[in-house]
C-alpha cells in the first residue's frame, strides 16, 4: 500500500465527525471553518461555526451585516482582526457583483484577509485545485516522516515539503490528502509523545526509523511575552448596567465595546486616571481602586486596575458609548468585560 492510499484509508475511518466536514464541500463554509480553526482550536470552534453558518449562510448575509453583527458572533474566539477581515471580504466580493468566492488561487490570495494558508486550504478542500496546505500540524508530520534535514522553517525546507505533499496528491482528491495530513498531526502525530501505534504512515516514517521522531519537529516559534498595565473604569449606571466604550485604536480588542481603558505607569494613581476616563457629560461619583485582575490576550499579560465608580446615566453618542452588562451587548465585547464584572459584583456583595 502507498504512503497516499493508508493515510486516505485511514482518515476514512478516523476522521473526527466535525460541523465542517460536510459533502459536498462549500467554499464559504471551508473558509469559515478554516480562518476560525487558525488560532482558536477545534473544541471551541465547533459550536461557534454552527452559529455563525446558521445567522450568516452565504457571503450576501455576511456583507449585508454590521461589523458589530460579525463581531458580535465572533465573541469568545479571540483574534478579531479576523473577523474584521471577513465582513471585509464579503463586502469586497459581493461589491464587485459576485455572490460567490473566486475558484483559483491567485483570486483567493488577493482577498483580505487571505494568505497562502487560506487559499491553499480553500482551494484544495472545496475547490479540488492541488495546493499543499502547510500549517503547523502538516509541518510536523512531513518534517517526521521524511525525516527532514535541517531547519524545517526555511524557504528550502517548505518547498522540499510542499513537494512531498505534492506526490501524494496523484490518484486522490488533494483536499482529502491536506486534511488526513492535519487531522493525523492534530490527532496522532502530536508535538510531544506522538501516538506511532496508531499511525497509518508509521511503516514509512523515517523519524521513527532513525529513533525519535519528535526531533525532527519543527521547533515553535515563541513569541516574547509583553507585559502591559491598565485602568479600567467601571462607570456603573443607577440600574446596574456599565458604561462601555468602543476601542478605537490599537493593536488589541479594536472595535469591541470594553469598559474605558487605558495605560498606566507604575507611578500613576488609578483612581485619578480613571475619574479623568469619564466623557464630559457623566459626572461619576467617587471611585474605588480593586485589587488588580490578571488578564492574557495572546502573547501578552495584561494587569488590570478596576476603578468602581457609581455614574449617572447621561446623553453618550451612541456610536462609541453604550450602557450595558454581559451578555446583552449590542456588538462584540471581551471575556475581560465579564471578569472585571463579577469581580465587582462579587466583591459588592461581601461588603
Ligand atoms: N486545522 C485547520 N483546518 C483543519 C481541518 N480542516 N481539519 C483538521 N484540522 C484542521
Amino acid at each position: 500500500m502507498t504512503i497516499s492510499d493508508a493515510l486516505v484509508d485511514w482518515f476514512s475511518q478516523r476522521a473526527r465527525s466535525l460541523p465542517w466536514r460536510t459533502e459536498p464541500r462549500d467554499a464559504y463554509r471551508t473558509l469559515i471553518s478554516e480562518i476560525m480553526l487558525q488560532q482558536t482550536q477545534v473544541d471551541r470552534v465547533a459550536p461557534k461555526f454552527e452559529e455563525f453558518i446558521r445567522r450568516f449562510p452565504d457571503l450576501e448575509s455576511l456583507a449585508a451585516a454590521t461589523e458589530d453583527d460579525v463581531l458580535a458572533l465572533w465573541s469568545g474566539l479571540g483574534y478579531y482582526r479576523r473577523a474584521r477581515m471577513l465582513h471585509r471580504l464579503a463586502r469586497e466580493v459581493v461589491g464587485s457583483g459576485r455572490n460567490r468566492l473566486p475558484e483559483d488561487l491567485e483570486a483567493l490570495r488577493a482577498l483580505p484577509g487571505i494568505g497562502d494558508y487560506t487559499a491553499a486550504a480553500v482551494g484544495s478542500l472545496a475547490l479540488g485545485l492541488e495546493a499543499p496546505v502547510l500549517d503547523g500540524n502538516v509541518r510536523r508530520v512531513v518534517a517526521r516522516v521524511t525525516a527532514l534535514d535541517g531547519d524545517p522553517r526555511t524557504s528550502a525546507a517548505e518547498t522540499k515539503m510542499k513537494d512531498w505533499v505534492r506526490l501524494l496528491f496523484r490518484g486522490h482528491h488533494p483536499g482529502v490528502i491536506n486534511e488526513a495530513l492535519m487531522e493525523l498531526g492534530a490527532t496522532v502525530c502530536t508535538p510531544s509523545r506522538p501516538r506511532c501505534e496508531a499511525c497509518p504512515l508509521a511503516f514509512e516514517c523515517m523519524g521513527r526509523r532513525a529513533g525519535r521522531p519528535e526531533e525532527f519537529s519543527p521547533p515553535r516559534k515563541v513569541r516574547p511575552t509583553e507585559h502591559l498595565r491598565w485602568v479600567a473604569a467601571c462607570f456603573v449606571g443607577s440600574d446596574g448596567r456599565w458604561l462601555l466604550r468602543r476601542v478605537q485604536e490599537g493593536p488589541i480588542l479594536r472595535g469591541l465595546w470594553m469598559p474605558p481603558l487605558a495605560d498606566i505607569e507604575q507611578d500613576e494613581d488609578p483612581l485619578n486616571v480613571a475619574m479623568g476616563m469619564a466623557p464630559g457629560c457623566l459626572k461619576p461619583a467617587r471611585g474605588v481602586v480593586f485589587d488588580s485582575v490578571r488578564h492574557h490576550i495572546t502573547h501578552r499579560r495584561i494587569e488590570v486596575i478596576p476603578v468602581l465608580a457609581p455614574a449617572r446615566d447621561a446623553d453618550l453618542p451612541a456610536a462609541v458609548w453604550q450602557w450595558s452588562r454581559p451578555g446583552e451587548v449590542a456588538g462584540g465585547t471581551s471575556s475581560l468585560f465579564e471578569k472585571l464584572y463579577n469581580i465587582i459584583q462579587f466583591n459588592e456583595k461581601e461588603r
